[in-house]
């Protein structure tokens, strides 16, 4: 069975042999050795256009829609927006193949929209970063057209192309292709094109110079515009021996060994970092971040001058069908953090438009511990440290779709692989099991806005189903019940934002080998906040060591918070050490 594709990016191998570098005990953070910067401080909201507010009738959302939503985003506390793909793009893989680096999708609006929601953003305090796709382009971008219709042409070496006489090119895996071969023949020139995703995602070759200034250029553009800051997309794969070796059969059960941080990665990122990142105040992430926490700080190790923050998938990918063990996650989310406490930056995510919900994975999505969970689960996101990323929905503990038929889904990896599995006689109702738990489709039915028809988020046929469970989940109901899991998202936001010790502290793991509650403290100049999430559907206690009677508490997601070490089903709680 092929893996999904963050699955299988995921960062395993020898992450449990490298030491934690410089987590020192005996010097506690302090607030004038930090290096303060404001995306460290920064809160990121993250906006699936296609869902988030349709505003003409079509069934697809669109910036006008978000414009129209803007007190609601603002609203939330948080500091950042950041929109997955808006440019023109034919929708393989909703926006992830772009065909106009600098223009807007039709189905989104115009540049004028796009001026307007920045402005709207910007006139509340707001940033914006933008998704980067350079990886790859549509294979109805301009460039691309150029680049097959000749093997003369000037673009032809935009891309990679293998001439067929040459025989067949080495096995390249592809994560989207119904075949899972990355290579795709074209009669035209006789030749085959690369394409780690779908066929209609052409990578790009990064070796010719003339792809980095045009790519460098269309960054200017868009800085040049006001935006904040850029999501690199699956760039850590941008770069490849294009002498294409043979790979080890069986490589693509671990084709990131193979396709991450290969050849010049890491020039082109200082060009990039020199040529535009340094010329303005962006924030830039990279989304995945290699194989080892070394290569994940070799990306934002700020004496390198390469990217700010890493967004590595180890964390996220722990929630597997079954469930997942919080001694794993607690020992992950340790590790990367002690590997991060002195240098570089991480992201901290459970969720996005790649996943299936938060709380549907990571809590418990049953009526009777959804709220509950959500809550605790936004009380981890915002006592770590790192930079929190939150997917839209999720403040209001939106759960995974419930589709369960082929027609519903919308997602070209789901589609597919469906096709794939059929193909080669899987057990099609097991499939239909795995991806009702994993399809990204999960992540990306509409925005519930209230309980009114398609959950006020069309007037007319969503392009993808709305859950059924709208007229109880929804933004509406939530914002007049004040323990709402939206109102305490907003909380436990300002409570991040009014504590600084959240951002920078040092954290500090107890009682490590409860399997159901974690608990940490974070300390930053004789401060001190100790948190204490229970992860399961019943009561635990904790043993952190902590005398209870010295503490004092600050914040919990129950009506009466804990004031003790015993926590209730899904209990989050935060004290200040007195
Ligand atoms: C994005 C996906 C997308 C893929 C190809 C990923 O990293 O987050 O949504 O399908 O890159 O662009
Ligand atoms: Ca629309």
């Amino acid at each position: 069975m092929t893996k999904r594709i963050f699955q299988a990016i995921v960062i395993i191998t020898v992450l449990g042999m490298i030491t934690p570098r410089g987590y020192s005990q005996e010097h506690p953070a302090s607030k004038d050795s930090l290096n303060r910067k404001w995306w460290k401080e920064a809160i990121v909201y993250q906006i699936y256009p296609r869902s988030f507010k349709d505003n003409n009738g079509d069934g697809i959302g669109d910036l006008k829609g978000i414009i129209s939503k803007l007190d609601y985003i603002k609203s939330l506390g948080i500091d950042v927006v950041w929109l997955n793909p808006i440019y023109s793009s034919p929708n393989d893989d909703n926006g992830y193949d772009v065909s106009d680096y600098r223009n807007i999708m039709k189905d989104f609006g115009t540049m004028d929209d796009f001026d307007a929601l920045l402005k709207g953003l910007h006139d509340r305090g707001i940033k914006l970063v933008m998704d980067l796709v350079v990886n790859h382009s549509s294979d109805e971008h301009e460039w691309f057209k150029q680049s097959r219709s000749s093997r003369t042409n000037p673009y032809r070496d935009y891309y990679h192309w293998w001439n067929a006489e040459q025989g067949k090119p080495p096995y390249r895996y592809s994560l989207f292709d119904v075949n899972h071969d990355a290579w795709r023949y074209d009669s035209l020139t006789n030749a085959y094109y690369l394409h780690y995703f779908s066929r209609k995602q052409p990578d790009l070759n990064w070796e010719n110079p003339k792809v980095r200034t045009e790519v460098f250029d269309m960054m200017k553009f868009w800085a040049d515009k006001g935006i904040d800051g850029f999501r690199l997309d699956a760039f850590q794969f941008a770069a490849k021996d294009t002498t294409f070796p043979g790979f080890p059969p069986g490589f693509e059960k671990h084709f990131s060994k193979y396709y991450a941080m290969q050849g010049n990665l890491h020039g082109y990122l200082q060009e990039m970092n020199k040529e535009v990142l340094s010329k303005y105040n962006v924030m830039s992430v990279a989304e995945g971040a290699g194989n080892t926490p070394e290569d994940a700080h070799n990306l934002v190790d700020a004496d390198r001058h390469e990217l700010n923050m890493a967004y590595a998938f180890e964390g996220v990918d722990i929630a597997k069908r079954g469930g997942y063990s919080l001694l794993h996650f607690k020992e992950v989310f340790s590790r990367w953090h002690s590997t991060f406490a002195e240098k570089g930056w991480l992201s901290i995510f459970l969720a996005n438009h790649d996943q299936a919900r938060l709380v549907s994975r990571f809590g418990n999505d049953s009526p009777q511990f959804r709220e509950a969970s959500a809550k605790m689960l936004a009380t981890f996101l915002m006592t770590m440290r790192g930079t929190p990323y939150y997917y839209n929905g999720d403040e209001l503990g939106m759960t995974n779709a419930g589709f369960d038929k082929i027609g519903d889904f919308r997602d070209v990896q789901t589609l597919n692989e469906y096709k794939h599995q059929q193909s080669i006689g899987a057990d099609m109702s097991k499939y239909m099991h795995q991806i009702a738990f994993e399809s990204r489709d999960n992540a990306r039915t509409p925005f519930q806005w209230d309980g009114t028809a398609n959950a006020g988020f069309t007037t007319g046929t969503p392009w993808i189903q709305v859950n059924k469970n709208y007229t109880s989940i929804n933004a509406s109901a939530e914002e007049k019940d004040p323990n709402s899991v939206l109102n305490y998202f907003r909380k436990i936001v300002k409570f991040r934002k009014d504590n600084l010790v959240l951002v920078y502290g040092k954290y500090k793991l107890l009682d490590k080998d409860n399997p159901d509650t974690y608990s940490y403290t974070r300390e930053l100049d004789g401060k001190k906040l100790l948190v204490m999430l229970n992860f399961t559907n019943k009561n635990a206690a904790t043993h952190t060591g902590i005398d209870m009677g010295k503490t004092k508490m600050l914040i919990g997601n129950y009506e009466h918070p804990s004031d003790n070490d015993t926590l209730r089903a899904y209990e989050a709680v935060i004290f200040e050490l007195k």
